[in-house]
């Protein structure tokens, strides 16, 4: 099978992608998958609907469709860590029943729903009183990388721009800059924080959560300020000792990874941003996915062929890079939530059985929000000297009109993606320049500056609308074509060892900084200068 992806590659790697439209001109229909309203087009990409086939071909081989149902039913596909990830029944429809250690977790899912909506619907409806016996305005969720990216994601994309009962603001990163600027945003007894942590032992979110309860201690002294916190956690001791009473912690379980956790009570802060009604929606949207992925054919299966795709470009193609650009100002969060999702899953060099892997594994993943993307960074796309593939998501509808602004957005997108396939020929600038006046070397020089070469591979996306139903296909979608993407490098999506050590690193540096401790001898030396002068930087203060 490799043969023949090797002999696709080697055919396709300097071919002309423009070429490829002229020579099968049913290639745009052949090359474009629908799925209800949506329609995703590869015709761009350096393929052909054969190597597409051979891909897919690829993809049956490797058992993909048996190890989608696997996630689906609750395998242990978390192989080094020996569990499950099922953030799949987290959106389940139905009341099917789902296993883990003998267990149907269903109910427990139910019940942990009906306790977000109450909760939501308590806070948006004035109910919920702080220790003041004034109503509760402001919610502040307190977490890191999964326990905020997808609900902050989230709650901006389903934001209507109409004044909502309760605002909800993050704080994630330990700068202290982060919390002072969100306190001074709220009132002390209007305000409840929501700490979300699956472990509830994450230096940042617990550095965050002690400066939000001495800041409420501090303004209702002698009151109880319990009142003013929920928890998310798997570590209910730990939120106990922290202060946070039972019957306001929201369970989080190990068959759920951080970064696949939005549909779980995390995404609280979506529900008490949107109202649940929304929320429901999301996993309404999708459930819908779901039920595609798990049971589309591998050759129109969304999930499949996007991670084909991405796994093409990265293993047989060289790419090292891939960019996300949402052309939608409501999805402007999407690729920081899109580069934990993606670079935590598949950012790993061995294999499930721990041999070196091969080839690549995930490339990096970035972008920004179309079109101002197209004045930052689109340059580097169209003439820089890497061909990075470019994913454009394209919602069609506006939520609001304004003149005719959306169908601008939509050209723009669509020119982008024409633009990177055609670029533009020296000739066509030559013909341009003909009445400027320039000749020979400058000329030359002109022209040369002014091509863009073209044939750079995209993948458009094209989607009725941003809504809740939508946003939670879409993240289903690029949850699902993560694994698929994992699947074929042969890697374990769901564990992050690498993010570990950093965190045990930064203890004795913040003990030597705290001045408590020196830095272990064995610490090199550009660590150890770089610490002497923060040491005196800080002393000078
Ligand atoms: O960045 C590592 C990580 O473990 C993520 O996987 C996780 O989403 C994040 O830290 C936060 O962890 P927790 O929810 O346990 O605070």
């Amino acid at each position: 099978m490799s043969e023949a992806l090797l002999a696709h590659a080697r055919a396709l790697a300097t071919a002309s992608i423009a070429e490829l439209f002229v020579s099968d001109p049913s290639r745009a229909s052949r090359l474009a998958l629908a799925w209800g309203d949506w329609r995703v087009d590869v015709s761009k990409e350096r393929l052909t609907p054969t190597a597409l086939a051979s891909l897919v071909a690829h993809a049956e081989a490797a058992g993909v469709r048996a190890w989608i149902e696997a996630l689906f039913t609750g395998e242990r596909v978390n192989l080094s860590e020996e569990r499950p990830a099922l953030h799949t029944a987290l959106r389940q429809r139905d009341d099917t029943p789902v296993g883990v250690g003998g267990e149907n977790v269903v109910p427990r899912i139910r019940a942990t729903q009906a306790r977000m909506r109450e909760i939501a619907e308590g806070l948006r409806g004035g109910r919920w009183l702080g220790a003041t016996g004034r109503p509760i305005r402001r919610v502040v969720n307190v977490g890191i990388g999964g326990s905020d990216l997808g609900p902050r994601f989230v709650a901006d994309a389903l934001a209507t721009g109409e004044a909502e009962p309760v605002d909800v603001g993050f704080v994630s990163n330990v700068d202290p800059e982060a919390m002072s600027r969100e306190l001074a945003a709220c009132e002390p007894d209007t305000t409840l924080f929501v700490v979300t942590s699956k472990t509830f032992t994450t230096q940042e979110t617990l550095a965050n959560a002690q400066a939000a309860r001495a800041w409420l201690s501090g303004a209702l002294a002698g009151r109880d300020v319990a009142r003013h916190f929920l928890a998310v956690t798997a570590n209910i001791d730990e939120a106990a000792r922290f202060g946070i009473p039972a019957a306001q912690v929201l369970p989080m379980w190990d068959w759920v990874g951080g970064r696949y956790s939005l549909w779980s009570a995390v995404g609280l802060p979506i529900a008490i941003a949107r109202g649940y009604a929304a929320f429901d929606r999301l996993l309404e949207g999708a459930a819908a996915m779901d039920a595609h992925v798990r049971t589309t054919p591998s050759g129109g299966n969304l999930a499949v062929v996007l991670g084909l795709v991405a796994w093409w470009n990265a293993r047989w193609l060289g790419a090292p890079q891939r960019m996300v650009v949402p052309y939608a100002h409501a999805l402007r969060r999407l690729p920081d939530y899109l580069q934990q999702l993606v670079l935590e899953s598949n950012g790993k060099r061995v294999t499930l059985d721990g041999s070196p892997l091969q080839g690549p594994s995930s490339p990096s993943l970035w972008g920004g929000t179309g079109t101002d993307a197209q004045h930052s960074f689109f340059q580097w796309l169209h003439q820089g000297t890497f061909a990075t593939p470019v994913e454009f998501i394209v919602p069609v509808r506006a939520r609001h009109a304004i003149a005719d602004q959306q169908s601008l957005l939509v050209a723009n997108a669509l020119a982008q993606s024409q633009a990177l396939l055609v670029g533009r020929a020296p000739l066509t600038v030559r013909r341009e320049l003909a009445g400027s006046g320039l000749t020979g070397a400058a000329l030359d020089a002109a022209v040369a500056a002014r091509v863009c070469p073209g044939n750079r591979p995209s993948t458009t996306i094209l989607l009725p609308e941003v809504d809740a139903w939508n946003v939670g296909a879409l993240v289903a979608l690029y949850e699902h074509r993560t694994y698929v993407e994992a699947l074929l490098y042969g890697i374990n999506a769901f564990d992050q060892w690498g993010v570990e050590l950093g965190k045990t690193l930064a203890k004795p540096i913040a003990r030597a900084l705290a001045g408590d401790a020196d830095l272990p001898s064995d610490v090199d030396a550009s660590t150890q200068a770089l610490v002497v002068h923060v040491r005196a930087l800080t002393a000078r203060h």
